[in-house]
């Protein structure tokens, strides 16, 4: 029997997961890109229609077999219990997630350590500063990722109870906090909040139909609440036996849609919409526009610096132990590794991952580190393993655990797990998404998208 989470230390642990750079850095970043609001209506149609059915599937793997996931598949799984055993495998994409994920940590690391000090307040100074950066500092780069990384590895190394409980119950109320005081400040003080208000919620539908954004935004949606690498599978295993899961998850994806609107009103407070949108594509919007904004307002965009990057540094670490877990609990569970032995290699494996991720931007290696996918213009790593992961892999897994939980589990079992919770009209209603609505709408956006390109 492994430790299990109290019941707000799981509901903590699960936002903190969900909440994280997908909100913080991309939710922002793709508004901007894609014409505001429409791409918010998708971003939630697919949240509500998709991510967060699968979410509770995954959960429900995680709950009725109380292991890491290749075991929980195994163990529940009516018959072929080897082969429905290997979708645990997803836990790979976590892995790779990582990798890039630490790497825009260390950025941010770097960023709170800058807002201490005098900000630039020219875009093409910040524009300056993140290039120096990424593309000509690897030694600063590396060092903020490796920093990163060690938080990160140690708390996992600390278990649920002491490691990832403990963090989440300390960074998850902070980063509230610190979100409240820059909205306030967002909503008294800055003079784009209106303006911001009506990008964000005024949809323009003319730019809805088009098959990159919808492929865009069911990615987010399903980056934004970690489904499909069994990081929710794996919690759910600690899951203390009188929490109630769909409530809990309700209020996770709650926290998970409004801290991304609430990040996307602060940011577009402050950064002109237009200047957003050309400025969109990239980091760019956070490491370069926001940044010679705070530089515009003296010592009080140093405190809104320091505050707005402690937040995503917040967010961000919450989430890269949500990544780590799985793996480790296979490791401990099938090879018998000690934690501390299961943390060191898959530390080295991210490690070495993380350090071609970000010597894919820097500018003596980028060309040995891109790759070119047909007639498409060369990637560098870093782009790959996120397009790899948040575009097929977590859709993938997404489909996987709706049809293992949706078609090949008895209804009975899930009936009696969710019957406490749920009336059954809202069982029927998921029920009927998950074996239906979840996997048609993957398919017809992978077949979408692929007629597309
Ligand atoms: N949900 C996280 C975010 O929005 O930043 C990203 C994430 C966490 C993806 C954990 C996958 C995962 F397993």
């Amino acid at each position: 029997m492994h430790e299990k989470f109290s019941k707000i230390g799981f509901v903590l642990a699960m936002a903190g997961s969900a909440v994280g750079l997908g909100n913080a850095w991309k939710f922002p970043t793709m508004v901007g890109n894609h014409g505001g609001s429409a791409f918010i209506l998708l971003y939630l149609f697919f949240t509500i229609f998709v991510a967060a059915v699968a979410f509770l599937a995954e959960s429900a793997v995680g709950k009725l077999g109380e292991s890491d996931t290749v075991t929980s598949l195994e163990r529940i799984a009516p018959s072929h219990k080897k082969a429905w055993s290997l979708g645990g495998f997803f836990m790979i994409g976590a892995v790779l997630i990582a990798s890039f994920y630490l790497v825009v940590i260390g950025w941010i690391a770097y960023y709170v350590v800058l807002s201490f000090t005098t900000l630039p307040t020219q875009a093409s100074q910040a524009g300056e500063i993140f290039n120096n950066l990424i593309s000509n500092n690897a030694a600063i780069e590396i060092l903020c990722f490796s920093a990163v990384f060690g938080v990160v590895f140690y708390t996992v190394s600390k278990g649920i109870k002491n490691g990832i409980e403990r963090l989440n119950m300390i960074m998850m109320p902070m980063l509230l906090v610190l979100l409240i005081l820059m909205l306030l400040y967002a909503c008294f003080k800055a003079d784009g909040f209106t303006s911001a208000l009506a990008f964000i919620f005024i949809p323009d539908f003319n730019k809805i139909f088009d098959a990159e954004i919808i492929l865009q935004a069911l990615g987010l949606a399903l980056f934004s609440l970690s489904i499909g690498v069994c990081t929710i599978s794996t919690y759910s295993a600690s899951l203390n036996e009188d929490t109630n899961v769909f409530k809990s998850v309700l209020s996770i994806i709650a926290i998970n849609i409004a801290v991304g609107v609430m990040m996307g009103l602060i940011v577009f407070s402050f950064i002109p919409i237009n200047a957003s949108q050309s400025a969109a594509s990239g980091p760019g919007l956070i490491f370069v526009s926001l940044l010679s904004l705070f530089g515009n307002l003296g010592i009080v965009g140093n405190v809104l610096g320091v505050m707005f990057f402690i937040s995503l540094l917040f967010a961000g670490i919450t989430s890269a132990v949500s990544m780590i877990e799985p793996f480790v609990l296979y490791l401990i569970n099938h090879f018998h590794f000690t934690r501390v032995n299961a943390i060191l290699s898959i530390g080295a494996f991210v490690f070495i991952l993380g350090v071609l991720c970000a010597l894919s931007y820097y500018e003596p290696s980028a060309n040995a580190l891109s790759f070119s996918f047909g007639a498409n213009k060369a990637k560098p790593f870093f782009d790959v393993l996120d397009f790899l992961t948040s575009n097929i892999l977590m859709p993938l897994g997404a489909l996987f655990f709706s049809v293992f939980v949706g078609w090949v589990l008895k209804k009975e079992g899930l009936v009696i797990l969710f019957s406490n919770y749920v009336s059954v009209r809202i069982f029927e209603i998921w029920y009927f998404l998950l074996r239906f609505i979840l996997p048609l709408g993957i398919i017809a956006v992978a077949i979408y998208s692929l007629a597309k390109a």
